[in-house]
C-alpha cells in the first residue's frame, strides 16, 4: 500500500535527512585516516599471509593451513557482499576478531587467531574495518575447511573457550612505560607471536607456562624458534638491535635469513612497521622471562621414553 506523504511532512524529513546527514562529513574525512592506520595495522595483525594465496588476490582467502585437526581454508575478507564479509556491520567484525564469535553466533576455530586478537582495542579492529572495506571485493567463494570429525563441530568450540579463552582487550601495564606497553599490545594482541612461538596442548590451546618457549611442531610441521632471553636455547644473545633487524629485513645475526613461516611474517608484516614499533617489540621479547627449551633436538635423538613424557605432559598440561 502507498501512503502519500503531505508535502510539508516530505520538507521536514528531507530537513531532517539533510542535518542527519550533515554530521557525516568529518567522519568521512576521519574515515580516510582510519584507512590509512587500518592498513599499518592490518600489517601489524599479518592478516595478509593467512587470507592469500600466494600469488593470488589479496585477502580473497583459499590458503590451506593444516593443522593436527585437518585443513583450514581462510575465509575471502574483502568486502564483496556474497561471498566476502561486505554485509557486516561494524559490531560483527568487533565481535568476530575479539570474541571468535561468527555473525550468526557460533563459534571460530582458533586457528583465525582471535585469542590473540581479542587485545585488539574496538578502535584498532574498526580501523582494520575500514580499510578492508577500502578494497575491492573479491568475488571468490568460500571452500570449506577439510576437519576431521568431532574436531569439525563449531559448538564443541564452546567448551574450548571455557577452558582456554581469556577475553581482552589488552589492558597497559601502568608500572611501565609507553613503549614497553606498545611493543606488548604490537607483540602479544595484534602480532600474535605466541600463535607460532609458543608450544600447544593436545587440544590446540598454547600453554602459558611455556609462552614463546619454542615448539617442534609448528606451522607446516616446521620447527619454531625459541624466541624468550635463554641465553642456550633462546634469543638472550641477540641484542635489541639484532631483533629489531631480523624483524625489519629477516637477516638473523647468525648471518642467515629467516626462512619459512617467519620470512612470510617479515615480507607482509614486520618489515612494513615503523623502527619504533620494531624496536618495542623487540624490547618487550628482551623482558620476558627466560625459558630453557631447545627446538633444534631432532625428536628421533630422543630416546622413546623421554618422547613418551614430553607427549604426556603436553597431553595432560593446560598450562
Ligand atoms: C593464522 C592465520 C590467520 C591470520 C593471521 C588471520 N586470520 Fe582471519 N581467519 C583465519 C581462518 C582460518 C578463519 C576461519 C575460521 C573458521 O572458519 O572458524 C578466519 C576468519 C576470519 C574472519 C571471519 C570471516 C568470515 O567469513 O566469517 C575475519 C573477518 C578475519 N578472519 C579477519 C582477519 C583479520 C582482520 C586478520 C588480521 C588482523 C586476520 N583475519 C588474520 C585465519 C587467519
Ligand atoms: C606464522 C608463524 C609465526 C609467527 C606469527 C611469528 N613467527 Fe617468528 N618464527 C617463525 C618460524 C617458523 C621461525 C623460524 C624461521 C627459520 O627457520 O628460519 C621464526 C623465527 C623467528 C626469529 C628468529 C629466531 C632465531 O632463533 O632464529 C625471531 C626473532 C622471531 N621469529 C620473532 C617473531 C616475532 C617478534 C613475532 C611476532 C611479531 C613472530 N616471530 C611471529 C614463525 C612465526
Amino acid at each position: 500500500m502507498f501512503i502519500p506523504i503531505p508535502e510539508r511532512i516530505h520538507h521536514v524529513l528531507g530537513l531532517a535527512l539533510f542535518i542527519a546527514c550533515t554530521p557525516a562529513w568529518p567522519a568521512l574525512a576521519q574515515s580516510s585516516d582510519s584507512v590509512t592506520r587500518g592498513e599499518y595495522l592490518v600489517r601489524a595483525g599479518e592478516c595478509f599471509s593467512c587470507h592469500t594465496v600466494p600469488g593470488s588476490t589479496p585477502l580473497a582467502g583459499g590458503r590451506a593451513l593444516a593443522t593436527p585437526f585437518g585443513t583450514f581454508y581462510s575465509p575471502n575478507i574483502t568486502p564483496d557482499r556474497e561471498t566476502g564479509i561486505g554485509n557486516w556491520r561494524d559490531a560483527d567484525f568487533v565481535r568476530a576478531l575479539r570474541k571468535g564469535v561468527r555473525p550468526d553466533g557460533s563459534n571460530y576455530f582458533p586457528v583465525f587467531p582471535y585469542p590473540s586478537f581479542t587485545g585488539i582495542s574496538n578502535e584498532d579492529a574498526l580501523a582494520i574495518k575500514a580499510y578492508l572495506f577500502s578494497l575491492a571485493p573479491v568475488h571468490q567463494q568460500n571452500r570449506p575447511h577439510e576437519v576431521s570429525f568431532p574436531f569439525s563441530l563449531r559448538f564443541l568450540q564452546t567448551g574450548w573457550k571455557m577452558l582456554f579463552f581469556t577475553k581482552g582487550p589488552f589492558r597497559p601495564d601502568p608500572h611501565t612505560d609507553a613503549a614497553a606497553n606498545r611493543g606488548a599490545y604490537l607483540a602479544t594482541a595484534l602480532g600474535h607471536c605466541g600463535e607460532c612461538h609458543t608450544p600447544r596442548n593436545v587440544l590446540g590451546a598454547t600453554r602459558k607456562s611455556r609462552r614463546l618457549a619454542g615448539t617442534l611442531d609448528g606451522p607446516d610441521d616446521d620447527p619454531v624458534p625459541n624466541i624468550t632471553p635463554d641465553a642456550a636455547t633462546g634469543i638472550g644473545n641477540w641484542s635489541i638491535d639484532d631483533i629489531a633487524e631480523t624483524l625489519k629485513s629477516g637477516a638473523t645475526p647468525l648471518d642467515s635469513k629467516v626462512k619459512g613461516a617467519m620470512q612470510e611474517v617479515v615480507a607482509d608484516g614486520t618489515s612494513h612497521l615503523t623502527d619504533a614499533d620494531r624496536e618495542a617489540i623487540a624490547r618487550y621479547l628482551k623482558a620476558q622471562v627466560p625459558i630453557a627449551n631447545s627446538v633444534t633436538d631432532e625428536p628421533e635423538d630422543l630416546p622413546w621414553y623421554k618422547r613418551l613424557w614430553a607427549w604426556l605432559v603436553n597431553v595432560v598440561s593446560f598450562t
